[in-house]
C-alpha cells in the first residue's frame, strides 16, 4: 500500500456532472458549493418530490444570497441556477463522473445507497461518502470497484468551513485520490489525505472535546457553566453550539463511534442521546436566533 502522501495529481479525472444523494440540509450544501466552484451540471435525488423540490429550492436561495452579496454576476446566477436540477430517480447518475452521498449516518443505509449507485454509473465513475463517524472500509466492503470509493468529509457550515477531509481507505486507488484532491481544489477547500481511523483527524479531536463537555454536565455540572467556562477561550463556538450545529444525532454518532473502539478514553452520554432521539435543542434560542437560556430536560 502507498505511503498516505498527495498521489500523482496527472492521474486525476475530469468531473463534468455531479450527483448529490440526499436533497436535506447538508446536500443543499454541497449543490451550492458544487455548482458555483465547479460550474456544471449538478443533480440532487431524494425519496420523494417533495424534499427534492425543497432542496433545489434551497440551491436556488443560497445562490440567489450570493448573487445579492455580489458574487455572483446576473448572467452567472441565472447560468448556475439552470445548472441545478432534482428527482427521485437515481438513474439520472447514469452520466455523472462524481456522486457524493448526504444520507442517514448508518452503514446499511449508505452501503445500500452505493450498490444502487453501482448498477447505475459508469465503471471508472467516483464514488463519495461524506461519512464523518463511520468507516469507509466498512461502507466500501460491499462494493464491486471499491477502488473507485473515496471518504469526502466536509465540515458545518459547508461554505465557510475551508477544510475536506479526503479519507484514502484500503482499497481506494490513487487514480480517485487524485481526483478527490483535485476536486477539493476546485471547491477552493484545503484538503488533508487521512487513513481510516475512527474520526479521522478532526473528529477525534472534537469527539474528545464533546464527550468531555456532555460528560462534565453528566456528572452534574450545570451546563450553562460548561458552556461559559468555555466560551472565553477564543474557539468560536462553544461545544454546546458546535453539537447544535451538526445536529444532536450527529454528535451522538461521532461519540459512540469513538467510544465503540476506544472506550476508556471516549464518553458517550445517555443525555444527549435522549435528546438527540426526542428531537431536542440543547440551546434554546429566541425568534432572532440569539441564545436565551438551555435545555432544563437534563436529568443529573
Ligand atoms: N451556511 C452558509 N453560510 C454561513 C452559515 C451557514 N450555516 N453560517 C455562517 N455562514 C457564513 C455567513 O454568511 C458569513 O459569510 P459572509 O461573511 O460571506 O457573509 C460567514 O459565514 C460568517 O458568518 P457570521 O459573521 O454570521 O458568523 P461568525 O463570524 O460567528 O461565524 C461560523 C460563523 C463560521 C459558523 C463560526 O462560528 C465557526 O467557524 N464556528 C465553528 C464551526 C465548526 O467548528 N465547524 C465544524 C463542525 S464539526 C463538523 O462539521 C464535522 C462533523 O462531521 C460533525
Amino acid at each position: 500500500k502507498r505511503p498516505a502522501g498527495a498521489p500523482d495529481k496527472s492521474l486525476a479525472r475530469p468531473v463534468s456532472k455531479v450527483g448529490i444523494v440526499g436533497a436535506g440540509l447538508m446536500a443543499t450544501q454541497f449543490a451550492t458549493l458544487f455548482v458555483r466552484r465547479l460550474q456544471v451540471p449538478v443533480v440532487m435525488t431524494d425519496l420523494d418530490q417533495e424534499r427534492v423540490d425543497r432542496g433545489v429550492a434551497g440551491v436556488h436561495a443560497e445562490l440567489d444570497n450570493l448573487a445579492a452579496k455580489g458574487r455572483l454576476d446576473s448572467d452567472t446566477h441565472n447560468r448556475l441556477k439552470g445548472l441545478v436540477s432534482g428527482t427521485t430517480d437515481r438513474s439520472e447518475f447514469a452520466d455523472c463522473d462524481w456522486v457524493i452521498e448526504a444520507v442517514f449516518e448508518e452503514v446499511k443505509v449508505k452501503q445500500d445507497v452505493f450498490i444502487d449507485l453501482e448498477k447505475i454509473v459508469a465503471e471508472d465513475a467516483i464514488l463519495a461518502t461524506n461519512t464523518s463517524s463511520l468507516s469507509v472500509d466498512e461502507i466500501a466492503s460491499v462494493l464491486q470497484r471499491p477502488e473507485r470509493f473515496v471518504g469526502f468529509h466536509f465540515f458545518n457550515p459547508v461554505a465557510v468551513m475551508p477544510l475536506i477531509e479526503v479519507v484514502n481507505a484500503t482499497k481506494t486507488n490513487e487514480a480517485t485520490v487524485a481526483t478527490a484532491m483535485a476536486v477539493a481544489k476546485n471547491l477552493k477547500k484545503t484538503v488533508v489525505i487521512t487513513r481510516d481511523r475512527p474520526g479521522f483527524v478532526v473528529n477525534r479531536v472534537l469527539a474528545k472535546v464533546l464527550g468531555e463537555s456532555m460528560h462534565a454536565v453528566d456528572t452534574g455540572t450545570p451546563i450553562e457553566v460548561v458552556d461559559s467556562a468555555l466560551a472565553p477561550m477564543g474557539l468560536p463556538m462553544t461545544p454546546f453550539e458546535l453539537l447544535e450545529l451538526v445536529g444532536l444525532k450527529v454528535g451522538v454518532h461521532v461519540l459512540e463511534s469513538h467510544h465503540a473502539p476506544f472506550p476508556e478514553r471516549f464518553f458517550e452520554s445517555a443525555n444527549l442521546d435522549k435528546l438527540a432521539d426526542a428531537g431536542a435543542k440543547l440551546i434554546e434560542r429566541n425568534g432572532k436566533g440569539e441564545k436565551t437560556g438551555y435545555t432544563k430536560e437534563f436529568k443529573q
